[in-house]
C-alpha cells in the first residue's frame, strides 16, 4: 500500500474492515454460506490486525480480531462450553512459521520442545462430551463460548462411537474435534443434489456443516460425516495426560478416531518445513481436503508455560497453503444437461494456471449462483480450485468491466434435444423434460455403468458418447446386445479394448439386485435406499409391484423415495426395460445373506491394493456374507486384510492383535464361509 495515493483515514479504513468481517462472519458461521474465500477473508482480518497494531488507541473489545467466532443460530438449543473453544492462529509463509516457533523458543526460555504435525481439515469444530463412557452431548463452536446443541446429529456420525472402549471410563471426557466430509463423499452429495435441482455444496467445509445442522438427523445420518479428535476440554476422573501425542493415543484407544500423519512427534522446525513442501503436493492424495497443517507444542506442561491469546492457544499454529486462486475470462457460457434433465450453466474460461493445474472451465452450478455474483459473458473472474475439487469461480472483478459484456439468459430450449426447459417453482434448476433427449440418455448410461452401479469400467464418457451417436446404444439394455462387431467399428477400439469391454458388461449382469436398482437412476434413491429395498424386497418382480402401503412400512424409506418408486415403476417404458434386462441375463435378485453360515458379526477392515479384485467387489463379497466392512481399525475388529502397500492401519492392527489376513487367506476364508 505504499504507493496508494487514495489511502483511507485509518478510523475508517478499520470500521469497514470490522464492518465487512461481521458480514463475512454471519455468512460463515451462521448461514454456512461464505461469499468470500477464507485466502480474502484472512487477508482482510490480516490488513486489520496490522490497522489496530499500528493505531492502539482505536483497538475496541468488539473487534473481530478479538474474538473466535460468530453467533450460534436459533435454530438449535444452545450449549455452554465449560471451557471456552479457541481458534488457532495462522501463518501463511515459512517466515511466518519461523516467526511463531522463535516465539514459543523464547516463550519457553531455551527448554528443548517436541512438536507434533496435524493435518488441517477443512471442516466444522465440535465438542463431544461423553459421561462415565458414554455419549451424552455434543455441540458446535458457535461463538466460542456457547455453541448448539447438535447430540442428535452428531449420534448418526458413524465415526464417532457412542460409548467409549474403555475398560474404565473416566467421570468426564470432552474430546473436541472436526466432522469434515472426505472428498468423494462430498461429489457424491454435489452430484445427488445437481441431479435434483437442490443448490449444491460449494466445498467440502458447507457440505459437512450443512450435514451437520441438519433439522432432520435422517439426513445428516444419510451424509457420511467423518470425525477426528484434535483436541480436548473438561475432563474429570482421568490424570491430564503428558503430551498431546499421548492425548491423541489415549483417543484412538477410546475409539475416536485422532488424525495420524505416520509420524511421531518431531523436534525442531526445520524437520517441520520440509514436512509442510513435501505434502504441498502430498496432501491431494489424501481422501479429505487439507488446507495447511496444524503445528502443536508436544508437552502440556509446555502448552501451559505458553498460554494463550483471548482467540488461540500460543502453543499451536495452523500453517496454511496458499489459497489456489487466480484470475481469469469468462469467454463463454454453455449449458450441459444432466442424467434427469437439470441444466447446469458452465463457464468456459481462458486458460490459466491455478493450483498447479491449468483451468478452462468452470460450472457455475445454476441460475442463482449467476445471479448472486452478478456474472456477465466476457467478465474477468477470481477463480479459486480448492484441492482437487473442481475449481469455482468465487467473484467478478468488476473494476475490469469494459461495457462488452453480455447477460447470461437461462436457454429456453434444451441445448441438446430442444425441447422446451420448464422451471420449477419450488426449485432454482431449469430442466428439460423429454425422456430422449440425447444428453440425458448419454449421463444415464454413464451412471447406469459406474463404479458403485454395475461398474462396467471401461464405459468412459468417449465410449457412450459414439455409442450414442452412432444409435447402437438408446437405452441401458442395447448394452448387452453389443456385439464385437459393433465395437470395432468405434475410433480407438482394438481386438482387446472390445473384448476387454464386452467382458466387463457380461459380468456386470451378475451384479445384486441393490446395484440394478440404484443403476436404473430412479428420482431419489441412492445407493443406501437400493441396498435397503433389494433387502427387503429380494426381487426386481416384487419391487416392481410393490404399493404404498408395503413401502411405508419398510423403515428408511420416507414418502418421497415410496412415491418415487411407485411413479417409476408405473411407466411403461420401465417395465419394458426391466423386462428386456432380464430377458438378456440380467440378475433381478438380491443375493441371500447366508444366514449363520456367513460372516454375520463380522468386521473388516482393507488396507493396500488387491491384486484379483477391487476393494469395492471385496467388500461387497464381505457384505454378501453377512458381515460389514470399516474405515478403521479398533480392538473390535475381526480382520485386517492386508493387500499390496498396507498403510499405518497395519501396524495398527499388529498393535492391537487383531488377525491379518493376506490376500490368499482372505479370499479362502471368504470361499469356505460362502459355501458352508
Ligand atoms: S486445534 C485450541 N487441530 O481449525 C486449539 N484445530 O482455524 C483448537 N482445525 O477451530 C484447535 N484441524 O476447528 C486443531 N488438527 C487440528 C485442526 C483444527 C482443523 C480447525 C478447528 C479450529 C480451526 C481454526
Amino acid at each position: 500500500m505504499k504507493n496508494d495515493f487514495n489511502r483511507e483515514d485509518p478510523r475508517r479504513e478499520i470500521e469497514r474492515l470490522r464492518r465487512e468481517l461481521r458480514e463475512h462472519d454471519h455468512f460463515y458461521y451462521v448461514l454456512d454460506n461464505p461469499r468470500i474465500s477464507d485466502g480474502e477473508y484472512d487477508a482482510l482480518l490480516a490488513r486489520l490486525k496490522v490497522l489496530e497494531a499500528a493505531h492502539p488507541e482505536l483497538v475496541t473489545p468488539d473487534s473481530p480480531t478479538r474474538r473466535v467466532g460468530g453467533k450460534p443460530s436459533a435454530a438449535f438449543a444452545p450449549l455452554a462450553h465449560k471451557i471456552p473453544m479457541l481458534s488457532l492462529d495462522n501463518a501463511y509463509s515459512a517466515e511466518e512459521f519461523l516467526e511463531w516457533d522463535k516465539r514459543v523458543r523464547n516463550g519457553l526460555k531455551g527448554e528443548p520442545y517436541e512438536l507434533v504435525v496435524e493435518p488441517k481439515i477443512d471442516g466444522l469444530s465440535c465438542s463431544i462430551e461423553y459421561e462415565r463412557g458414554v455419549f451424552a452431548r455434543a455441540s458446535t463452536r458457535g461463538d466460542g463460548e456457547t455453541g448448539e446443541d447438535v447430540s442428535l446429529n452428531v449420534r448418526t456420525i458413524r465415526a464417532v462411537p457412542l460409548r467409549l472402549n474403555l475398560e474404565n471410563p473416566p467421570a468426564f471426557f470432552e474430546a473436541r474435534g472436526e466432522v469434515y466430509i472426505e472428498k468423494k463423499d462430498f461429489e457424491a452429495i454435489r452430484e445427488e443434489q445437481l441431479d435434483h435441482g437442490a443448490e449444491p455444496f460449494a466445498n467440502p467445509r458447507n457440505a459437512a456443516a450443512g450435514s451437520l445442522r441438519q433439522k432432520d438427523p435422517a439426513v445428516t445420518a444419510g451424509r457420511k460425516l467423518k470425525f477426528f479428535a484434535h483436541s480436548y476440554g473438561y475432563l474429570e476422573g482421568i490424570a491430564e495426560p503428558e503430551t498431546h501425542w499421548d492425548y491423541l493415543e489415549y483417543c484412538r484407544k477410546a475409539g475416536i478416531p485422532a488424525p495420524d500423519l505416520g509420524k511421531k512427534p518431531r523436534r525442531g522446525a526445520e524437520e517441520i518445513l520440509k514436512f509442510y513442501e513435501e505434502y504441498a503436493s502430498g496432501r491431494f492424495t489424501l481422501p479429505y481436503e487439507i488446507d495447511g497443517l496444524v503445528v502443536k507444542v508436544n508437552s502440556l506442561k509446555q502448552q501451559k508455560l505458553l498460554g494463550a491469546t483471548s482467540k488461540s492457544p500460543r502453543w499451536a499454529i495452523a500453517f496454511k497453503y496458499p489459497a489456489q486462486q487466480a484470475t481469469t475470462t469468462v469467454r463463454n457460457v454453455w449449458f450441459s444437461v444432466g442424467r434427469t434433465g437439470v441444466i447446469t450453466p458452465v463457464a468456459d474460461l481462458e486458460p490459466v494456471k491455478c493450483g498447479g493445474v491449468m483451468i478452462s472451465s468452470s460450472t457455475l452450478h445454476n441460475f442463482d449462483e449467476i445471479k448472486r455474483l452478478g456474472l456477465k459473458t466476457g467478465d474477468r473472474v477470481v477463480i479459486e480450485r480448492a484441492g482437487e475439487v473442481i475449481p469455482k469461480v468465487i467473484k467478478v472483478v468488476s473494476d475490469a468491466r469494459t461495457g462488452a459484456e453480455k447477460e447470461i439468459h437461462p436457454p429456453r430450449r434444451c441445448p441438446s434435444c430442444g425441447s422446451e426447459t420448464v422451471k420449477d417453482e419450488a426449485e432454482v434448476a431449469y430442466r428439460c423434460l423429454n425422456p430422449s433427449c440425447p444428453s440425458q440418455i448419454r449421463r444415464s448410461l454413464l451412471h447406469f455403468a459406474s463404479r458403485d452401479a454395475m461398474n462396467i469400467d471401461g464405459l468412459g464418457e468417449s465410449s457412450v458418447e459414439q455409442l450414442t451417436d452412432k444409435k447402437l446404444v438408446a437405452e441401458f439394455s442395447d448394452l448387452y446386445r453389443l456385439k464385437k462387431e459393433d465395437l470395432l467399428g468405434l475410433e480407438l477400439f482394438k481386438d482387446k479394448k472390445a473384448e476387454n469391454l464386452l467382458a466387463q458388461i457380461e459380468a456386470s449382469k451378475k451384479q445384486p439386485l441393490s446395484r440394478l436398482i440404484y443403476a436404473l437412476g430412479i428420482p431419489h434413491i441412492g445407493e443406501k435406499s437400493a441396498r435397503v429395498l433389494a433387502g427387503h424386497f429380494k426381487t426386481m418382480e416384487a419391487l416392481t409391484h410393490a404399493g404404498s402401503e408395503e413401502l411405508g412400512r419398510i423403515s428408511d424409506i420416507g414418502p418421497i423415495i415410496a412415491g418415487s418408486i411407485i411413479d417409476f415403476f408405473s411407466e411403461t417404458h420401465v417395465r419394458e426395460l426391466v423386462r428386456g434386462l432380464e430377458s438378456l441375463g440380467v440378475n433381478m435378485a438380491e443375493p441371500e445373506k447366508a444366514k449363520g453360515s456367513g460372516l454375520e458379526g463380522k468386521s473388516f477392515v482393507f488396507t493396500g491394493e488387491l491384486k484379483t479384485m477391487t476393494r469395492e467387489e471385496a467388500e461387497l463379497r464381505v457384505r454378501e456374507l453377512g458381515g460389514k466392512e470399516a474405515s478403521s481399525v479398533s480392538s473390535k475388529t475381526s480382520y485386517v486384510v492386508a493387500g499390496e502397500a498396507p498403510g499405518s492401519k497395519y501396524e495398527k492392527a499388529r498393535k492391537l492383535g487383531v488377525e491379518i489376513l493376506n490376500e490368499e487367506e482372505f479370499l479362502k476364508l471368504i470361499e469356505v464361509r460362502g459355501r458352508r
